[in-house]
């Protein structure tokens, strides 16, 4: 515990272009660490290395395509000393309108969120047994994987899912040695959240929500969930009785 474990290794970031991601990369470079970088856009990716200095290698890939596997499995494999860390932050968010309930919208968000973490799982996971140094996997859930939130019938399933996923990871794992820490942010200031036309309480930069998921990450936690004045209420929201919790939901519909 506390030793830094994201120091001197080779770290792989999903969804680093953008959000997040991208404020992860930026914390991770100048360590000494080889960061790989995937999302779709490569333009985004080798601005970000450019700017980044250091060594950096950028593997895009859609992670939303079965295609994803082989092609990230390739160029992971590539790597001279295995992989160290992966941190599985790519990812998309829809709402549902209940109007008119779309089984599209739950299918799109499971591919890219749960089914595209597991392809990049897949891939990664022969590198990742070749590092010698503490290897984890870091996957990025949400707070609405706390309890059911109005519109989240996608989006809150997809990371619930992902909670579900890695937390039966980490069993299978552990005796190999392989950590996994997932992570549940609150609501984070990226391209997106800017999007939503709702309330977020507690909204964060992206550069502090990076900052909680390395100090986590570095003190050993499994479970990083931040900020707590969100998670606490939520957690008390999935415990209130019915009635008061539908009533609040609606509330929270209305932007009230
Ligand atoms: N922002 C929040 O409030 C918040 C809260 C809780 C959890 N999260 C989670 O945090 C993660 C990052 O979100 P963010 O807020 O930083 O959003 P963001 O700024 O939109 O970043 C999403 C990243 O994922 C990549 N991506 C999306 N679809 C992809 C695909 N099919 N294949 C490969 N890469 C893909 C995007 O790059 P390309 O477009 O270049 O592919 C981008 O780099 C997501 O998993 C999100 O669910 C966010």
């Amino acid at each position: 515990m506390g030793r830094s474990t994201l120091q001197d290794r080779t770290v792989w970031i999903t969804g680093a272009s953008s959000g997040i991601g991208r404020a992860l990369a930026m914390a991770l470079s100048g360590r000494g660490n080889h960061l790989v970088l995937t999302s779709r856009s490569k333009d985004s990716l080798v601005k970000l290395a450019d700017s980044l200095g250091g060594h950096v290698t950028v593997v895009p890939a859609d992670i939303a395509w079965p295609s994803a596997t082989g092609i990230l499995r390739e160029e992971l494999d590539r790597l001279e000393s295995g992989l160290d860390t992966m941190i599985l932050c790519a990812g998309d968010c829809e709402y549902v309108d209940s109007r008119q309930f779309d089984s599209g919208t739950v299918a799109r968000m499971l591919e890219v969120n749960v089914v595209g973490m597991a392809r990049c799982i897949e891939a990664g996971l022969p590198a990742l047994r070749r590092s010698g140094r503490r290897p984890q996997i870091v996957g990025v859930s949400s707070a609405s994987a706390i309890t059911g939130l109005p519109r989240a019938e996608a989006y809150g399933a997809s990371k619930a899912a992902v909670v579900s996923m890695l937390e039966s990871l980490a069993l299978d794992l552990y005796g190999e040695g392989i950590r996994v820490t997932v992570v549940l942010p609150g609501f984070v200031d990226t391209p997106l959240t800017r999007r939503n036309d709702f309330p977020m309480p507690f909204l964060m930069n992206a550069e502090a929500a990076a900052g909680k998921i390395v100090a986590g990450v570095e003190a050993g936690r499994r479970r990083v969930v931040f900020p707590r004045a969100l998670a606490w209420p939520l957690r008390l929201l999935g415990a209130l009785p019915e009635r008061v919790r539908i009533r609040l939901g609606q509330q929270m519909v209305r932007g009230g």
